[in-house]
């Protein structure tokens, strides 16, 4: 790999390619030459790096040539149809959907939890779906400790998971409740400001969502556990940045308060913020624009054996997004 790589953001205009670009220049990743991609409704527009204005060009067949590293952000259905061209072309493509990520050919990567599988790629390496890496983060210390069996587990899942229009949607809603307007709605299936809404994605045959399904398929994948369970129910709540989750854990081995504690407070990417009679807890206001995860809440679960509660808050569009592909990149220039 070119130690100064040309990296291509597709999807750079979005909610997680604003996130990419700012990440790259955080981490001082060290991009030779950056290209954005977007659709040719973004033709024209100029995005910052660095300093300088870089103005995005249409995702095409030939967008490729000469790309080191591209960090797909556009949706499934460009991943299913542009990755295989970019890897084709050469060059490593580190994707945010859905599409690769259960393909056996394709490593499901959380730097801090299996990070030596970056190598085993063959053009593409998938990222996470946000709320299973945000309650991994937490989760998989536990488990190395404790031996995880299943979780049960809540979502509240920022409005921005959802792209750049949906955070509008919240932000005009509010307006047009606010002025006694009618409510007007576009992106989700019901108005979203003052509401929750337990729908995130679409329904399966069994019940649960697609979104779901994925803590329990993307886990075993990425902790090495074929056994290990959960059941999930998914909430879009009224929040503009950053998911929460609410975690009851059953392990193997005894568990205690304070031995949870020990693990948590050593986890990389993670702060332990608990301590409830300060009212100190992570809360999705605060883990906004922040690169750790945030763990708190800690007790014994009162109806599991070896359980544990814990609740998890994380800026799904930096560790369950952006900064967790720029971390797969630095793994590649390791
Ligand atoms: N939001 C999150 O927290 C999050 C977290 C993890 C993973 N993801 C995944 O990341 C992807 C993007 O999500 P997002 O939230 O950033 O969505 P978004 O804000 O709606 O952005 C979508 C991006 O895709 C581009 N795009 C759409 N159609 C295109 C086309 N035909 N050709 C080229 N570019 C096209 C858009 O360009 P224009 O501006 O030109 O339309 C825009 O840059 C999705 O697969 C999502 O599941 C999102």
């Amino acid at each position: 790999m070119n130690r100064n790589p040309h990296v291509a953001v597709v999807g750079a205009t979005g909610a997680v390619g604003i996130e990419m670009i700012q990440t790259l220049e955080k981490r001082n990743f060290p991009v030779g030459k950056l290209t954005l991609l977007a659709s040719a409704r973004s033709v024209g527009k100029k995005l910052k790096f660095r300093g300088q204005e870089i103005a995005v060009t249409e995702l095409s067949e030939n967008s490729f040539n000469g790309i080191d590293i591209a960090l797909f952000s556009a949706g499934g259905g460009i991943s299913k149809e542009f990755a295989p061209i970019a890897a084709k072309d050469g060059c490593v493509v580190v994707d945010n959907s859905s599409a690769f990520r259960q393909d056996e050919n394709v490593p499901l990567v959380i730097p801090e939890i299996n990070a030596a599988d970056v190598k085993q790629h063959k053009g593409i390496i998938a990222n996470p779906n946000c709320t299973t890496a945000i309650t991994l983060m937490a989760l998989y210390p536990l488990h190395q400790a404790f031996g995880v069996k299943r979780i049960f587990a809540s979502s509240y899942q920022a409005v921005s998971g959802a792209g750049a229009q949906a955070i509008a949607e919240l932000r005009r809603q509010v307006g047009e409740i606010v002025s006694g307007k009618p409510v007007t709605k576009e992106i989700f299936p019901h108005q979203i400001a003052f509401n929750v809404i337990p729908q995130v994605d679409s329904f399966l045959p069994g019940g649960y969502t697609k979104e779901e399904m994925k803590m329990e398929n993307e886990g075993r994948k990425i902790m090495h556990h074929p056994k290990f369970r959960a059941s999930v129910t998914c909430v879009r709540v009224p929040v503009y940045r950053s998911h929460s989750v609410a975690v009851s854990a059953e392990f193997e081995k005894p568990v205690s308060v304070e031995a949870a504690r020990a693990v948590l407070k050593k986890a990389p990417g993670l702060d332990l913020i608990d301590e409830p009679g300060n009212k100190k807890y992570p809360m999705p206001l605060f883990t906004s624009e922040k690169d750790n995860c945030e763990v708190g809440r800690v007790r014994m679960d009162c109806a599991l054996d070896n359980g544990l509660c814990f609740w998890v808050s994380g800026d799904q569009l930096l560790k369950g997004a952006a900064l967790n592909a720029v971390q797969i990149v630095e793994e590649l220039l390791k």
